[in-house]
């Protein structure tokens, strides 16, 4: 990694601080003995300007809607990978041989199960909660279950806690499915593919067999593949941080889905498919654009717009493709939604705010019309959301822990309050 360095001046001080290079991408200005040297913080809410770590998982060029996850553009991967084979590449950093990918195929598929007394968890919560309410509760019980491996200094612990993640998050979500809808919950099955064992953990009732449809199963795998990692996002960066006190990975995948549900972030979805729905027909498309230009409405498109990407998120352009597919194989013709979503963007990327900002659909905006034609009522889709996250989230704290220079993650402020004062009796107030 190569050094050059910038001087900063502060008032009479100068300061010469370490410019690192990474393999591609933006060159960081190590400020790390800055306030040592300058007793001065930097500041920069949001994290606009901001690397809080090195990384080899995910590269993203904003400018470009580049995405890949180890040197794989997001695209080849979509098209010739497979879930699990994207979750082998992020966790191990290589594309599985012929003979990896059996074992690890078999080895997640033999920790789909989740302990019996996981299902009590959830007859606590009323049958009307949001299931995201449902996965922040189940999950972070999970760390309740397996103390074998919590041992995050042993990277044998560390990888079984990440498998029994990635295996066990589909079954936990469709029992928070099941459970929103009063449904029996169904057991994972090992002779089904991840995408299909979890559509039928979803979709199948005891009365009757449960054919998986390929088309359907292939999309729903294609749909976690988009969703896996994304660099140092809102959720993954909590995880870091969460991680970063040495706390239960299980806990910590847990704060992920928190942070996840926001509107402003993987909450997208599901507030993009409800203003899609809102909206309703093309012709009502100006009235929303109008008030999502106006600086004193916080109507803002859900779906559109990105910190990173100023271009169009090449997530999007896979998920429109697959969206198509979804709807050709259900044979839905002329789906409203469809409809006013591709309206809604020709209208957006046309006009001049939207130009001027740069502002393109991201993965949201599409992926809720996907989601609702392959059954999923809108609560669910974070959750699908959070369900393929996971393996990016247990990477990153993986990464994290192995990092040599981690310790944990504790920002300074600038504080702007009272300067120090004496207490008065409230006698004198
Ligand atoms: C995800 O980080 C990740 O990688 C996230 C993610 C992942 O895979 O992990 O990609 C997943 O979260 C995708 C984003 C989903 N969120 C939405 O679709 C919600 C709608 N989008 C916005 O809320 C917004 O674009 C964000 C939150 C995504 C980005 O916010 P920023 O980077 O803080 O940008 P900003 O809010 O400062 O917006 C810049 C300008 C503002 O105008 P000015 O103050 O400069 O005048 O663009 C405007 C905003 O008002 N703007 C929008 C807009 N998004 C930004 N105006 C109308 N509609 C929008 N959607």
């Amino acid at each position: 990694m190569t050094e050059q360095s910038a001087t900063l001046k502060i008032g009479d001080k100068s300061v010469d601080l370490a410019v690192k290079s990474g393999t591609i991408g933006p060159d960081v200005i190590d400020i790390g003995a800055l306030y040592k040297n300058t007793a001065s913080f930097t500041y920069d809410p949001g994290f606009t300007s901001t690397a809080s770590c090195e990384s080899k998982i995910t590269y993203i060029d904003g400018d470009e809607g580049v995405l890949l996850h180890r040197g794989y553009p997001i695209e080849q991967l979509a098209e010739h990978g497979d879930f699990l084979e994207v979750c082998y590449l992020l966790l191990y950093g290589e594309l599985p041989t012929a003979a990896q990918k059996k074992d690890f195929d078999y080895r997640v598929t033999h920790h789909t199960m989740v302990h019996e007394q996981m299902s009590r968890f959830f007859t606590g919560f009323r049958r009307d909660a949001h299931p995201m309410a449902v996965m922040c509760g189940c999950v972070g019980a999970l760390s309740a279950f397996y103390h074998d491996s919590t041992d995050i200094t042993d990277p044998h612990q560390r990888m079984v806690a990440s498998l029994r993640m990635i295996a066990k998050m589909p079954t936990i979500a469709a029992m928070a499915y099941k459970y929103h809808i009063g449904q029996p919950f169904v057991y994972p099955k090992n002779d089904l593919d991840y995408a299909s064992n979890f559509l039928r953990m979803c979709f199948a009732v005891p009365c009757e067999e449960y054919v998986v449809n390929p088309v359907l199963a292939r999309a729903m795998d294609r749909i976690f593949i988009l969703h896996a990692d994304h660099e140092q996002n809102a959720s993954t960066s909590t995880v870091r941080l969460a991680g970063s006190s040495g706390a239960n990975p299980f806990a910590c995948i847990a704060a992920g889905i928190a942070c996840l549900w926001g509107p402003a972030h993987g909450g997208a979805n599901e507030a993009a498919l409800n203003m899609l729905q809102e909206i309703g027909s093309v012709d009502r498309i100006p009235e929303y654009v109008a008030r999502a230009k106006d600086k004193n409405d916080p109507f803002r498109l859900m779906g559109f717009g990105h910190r990173v990407y100023k271009n169009y998120d090449p997530r999007a352009k896979i998920m429109q493709k697959t969206t198509h597919e979804v709807l050709g194989e259900l044979g839905i013709k002329d789906d409203p939604l469809l409809e006013v979503a591709m309206e809604l963007e020709r209208i957006a990327l046309t006009d001049e705010y939207f130009i001027e900002k740069k502002l393109y659909p991201n993965i949201d905006f599409y992926s809720g019309i996907t989601l609702k034609a392959l059954g999923f009522p809108t609560t669910m889709f974070t959750v699908l959301f959070a369900l393929a996250r996971t393996v990016g989230w247990i990477a990153q704290w993986n990464e994290m822990i192995e990092d040599p220079q981690q310790r944990i993650g504790r920002p300074r402020q600038l504080y702007i309050g009272e300067p120090k004062r004496d207490y008065v009796p409230v006698s004198k107030r």
